[in-house]
C-alpha cells in the first residue's frame, strides 16, 4: 500500500455537529500524505496545479463521507454474530461466549477469524475500530497485525479477567497484568517500526479489564498503574444489566458506593482516555463524575435491546457533557455494519417517548416533550463518526472533514443495487445522504480510505 495523494472532485459529506449535516456540493477534497490539505470550492480552484494527483470525479450519484467508528466490538465474537439473541448477559457469557472465546487459544483459529472480520469491518465502512480481543496475549497480538497489514485505525485490548470465569478462559493477576504490558510494549514497537512519515500510527493498545465482575481489586489497580505509567487508552463495561449492577455491588460493596463508576475511579481507571460500553444504569452524579474525568460512552443501542432492558440515554448524557460514541458491541448484538446501529441509536430515543406512554389515554401525543432531544439520521451519524472519535480523543485527527485532519472516508455510490435506490430521482444529496443512513447498506460503499490510502 502506497500513500496516494489524492483530488476529489464532487459532493462531500459529514456532521461537524448532532444537528448539522454538512453538504458541501461541487467541492475539491485535496489529499497528501494521509491528511486533507484542502477543501474547498472547485470554482475557487486550478486543478492543474495538482498534476501528480489522482484524480477522483465523483459522479452525481456519488459522494463521499466520513469512515465509521465502531467504538464496542468483540473480535471473538464475530463467530457469534447473529445467534444465541434470546438469553440474558449473564447466561449468554457463560453458556456461549467465554467457551467461544476459548478458542482463540489457537493462533491458527485466531488468525483465520480475525482476517475475516477485518476485512468484513472495512467493507462494510468502519475505518477505526476499539476491539476487545480474549486474555491470550498470542492471539491479540495477531489482530493487531491484521489491522496493520489491512490498514484498518484500530485501538486494541487484551482483554484480563482473573476471577468469575470458567477454568478453560481464566488467568492469574499476575498473567493479566504482565501480559497487557507486554502488548502495550508490542504496538509500541509496531507503531515505531511501521510509522510513516507525517501520519500518525494507526494501532493502538487499550487496557481492557472485561467487566467488574471478572477482575479482582488487585487487578484493576494494576492495570491503573498501567494506564498511569504508559498513558494508553484503557475500555470496559459499565452498567450493563441490572443483573450486572447488583453483582458488582454484591462483590464489591465497600468500594465507594460498590457501583462501577466509583470502583474504576478506585482502582484509577476513570481517565480521559477510557471509554466504558453502554452506561444504561448511570446515575447522574456519575454521569458527573465522568464528565469531569473526560471519560466517554460508547452507546451500543442493539445490545441494549436485547440484553439492557433499557436505553443509553444519549441526549441526556450529552448534555450533561459525557462524550458518546455507537458501537456494534459484535456479537452481543447481531451487526458488523455500523448502518444498522445508527438506526437503533434513533430507534432507542424514539423508546424514551414510549416508556411512559399511558395506554388508556389515546389521545396522548407521540414525542410529546422530546422535540428538541430527538436523536435523527444524522445525529446519529456524527455520533458513529465524531462523537465517537471525540470519545476516543482523536476528534482533531478523524470523523470529519477538515484541512489537517485525516482522510478517512467512504465513497458511496447511490448507482449500486440496494433497496434505497431501486427507485430515486432525488437530485438533493440531503436526501441521498438519508435514504443511504436508513435503507442503504455496504453495497453503496465502493471505496473506503484510511489515512488517505484506499484500502
Ligand atoms: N460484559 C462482560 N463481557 C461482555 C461481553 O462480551 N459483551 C457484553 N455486551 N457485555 C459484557
Ligand atoms: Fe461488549
Amino acid at each position: 500500500m502506497t500513500i496516494q495523494k489524492c483530488v476529489f472532485y464532487g459532493t462531500i459529506i459529514d456532521t461537524p455537529d448532532p444537528l448539522t449535516l454538512r453538504v458541501r456540493k461541487h467541492h475539491v477534497c485535496v489529499v497528501n500524505k494521509g491528511r486533507i490539505e484542502i477543501i474547498e470550492p472547485s470554482a475557487s480552484r486550478n486543478l492543474d496545479e495538482h498534476q501528480d494527483y489522482v484524480f477522483i470525479k465523483l459522479s452525481e450519484s456519488q459522494f463521499i463521507c466520513p469512515g465509521f467508528v465502531d467504538l464496542h466490538c468483540h473480535a471473538p465474537q464475530y463467530r457469534q454474530v447473529g445467534s444465541a439473541t434470546e438469553v440474558s448477559l449473564l447466561e449468554w457469557l457463560t453458556k456461549f461466549t467465554f467457551p467461544n472465546e476459548a478458542r482463540c487459544s489457537d493462533p491458527s483459529y485466531a488468525q483465520d477469524l480475525y482476517t475475516k472480520l477485518v476485512s468484513r469491518l472495512l467493507r462494510n465502512g468502519t475505518t477505526t475500530a476499539q476491539y476487545f480481543a480474549t486474555i491470550h496475549l498470542e492471539a491479540t497480538k495477531i489482530l493487531a497485525e491484521i489491522c496493520q497489514e489491512k490498514g484498518q485505525r484500530a485501538y486494541i485490548g487484551k482483554v484480563c479477567a482473573d476471577q468469575n470465569s470458567p477454568d478453560f478462559y481464566i488467568e492469574t493477576t499476575d498473567e493479566g497484568v504482565r501480559n497487557t504490558e507486554e502488548f502495550i510494549n508490542y504496538v509500541h514497537h509496531m507503531q515505531k517500526g511501521r510509522d510513516i512519515a507525517g501520519t500518525n500510527a494507526l494501532i493502538h493498545p487499550v487496557i481492557t479489564p472485561r467487566f467488574i465482575p471478572t477482575c479482582s481489586i488487585n487487578m484493576l489497580s494494576q492495570l491503573g498503574q498501567l494506564a498511569k505509567k504508559y498513558d494508553v487508552h484503557i475500555q470496559s463495561h459499565i452498567a450493563e444489566t441490572a443483573d450486572q449492577v447488583a453483582f458488582v455491588h454484591y462483590l464489591y460493596p465497600s468500594i465507594g458506593d460498590g457501583r462501577d463508576v466509583a470502583i474504576f475511579r478506585e482502582t484509577g481507571l476513570l481517565t480521559n482516555k477510557a471509554v466504558f460500553a453502554h452506561g444504561v444504569y448511570l446515575a447522574d452524579n456519575e454521569v458527573d463524575e465522568m464528565v469531569a474525568s473526560g471519560s466517554g460512552v460508547a452507546s451500543c443501542p442493539i445490545a441494549n435491546f436485547l440484553f439492557s432492558k433499557g436505553i443509553t440515554a444519549i441526549e441526556h448524557l450529552r448534555r450533561r457533557g459525557l462524550n458518546v460514541g455507537l458501537g456494534t458491541d459484535i456479537g452481543g448484538a447481531y451487526s458488523s455494519s455500523m448502518l444498522p446501529v445508527v438506526r437503533a441509536a434513533v430507534f432507542a430515543n424514539r423508546t424514551m417517548d414510549f416508556v411512559s406512554f399511558d395506554r388508556s389515554n389515546a389521545t396522548l401525543p407521540f414525542f410529546p416533550e422530546h422535540k428538541d432531544a430527538v436523536v435523527d439520521f444524522k445525529f446519529a451519524f456524527y455520533l458513529a463518526t465524531l462523537g465517537g472519535a471525540r470519545a476516543l480523543n482523536i476528534d482533531s485527527q478523524i470523523g470529519s472533514f477538515e484541512v489537517g485532519k485525516q482522510f478517512d472516508a467512504l465513497l458511496i455510490d447511490c448507482n449500486k443495487e440496494s433497496q434505497a435506490f431501486d427507485y430515486w430521482n432525488e437530485d438533493e444529496m440531503d436526501i441521498i445522504f438519508e435514504k443511504w443512513v436508513n435503507a442503504g447498506d455496504d453495497r453503496n460503499i465502493t471505496g473506503v480510505w484510511v489515512q488517505g490510502v484506499k484500502v
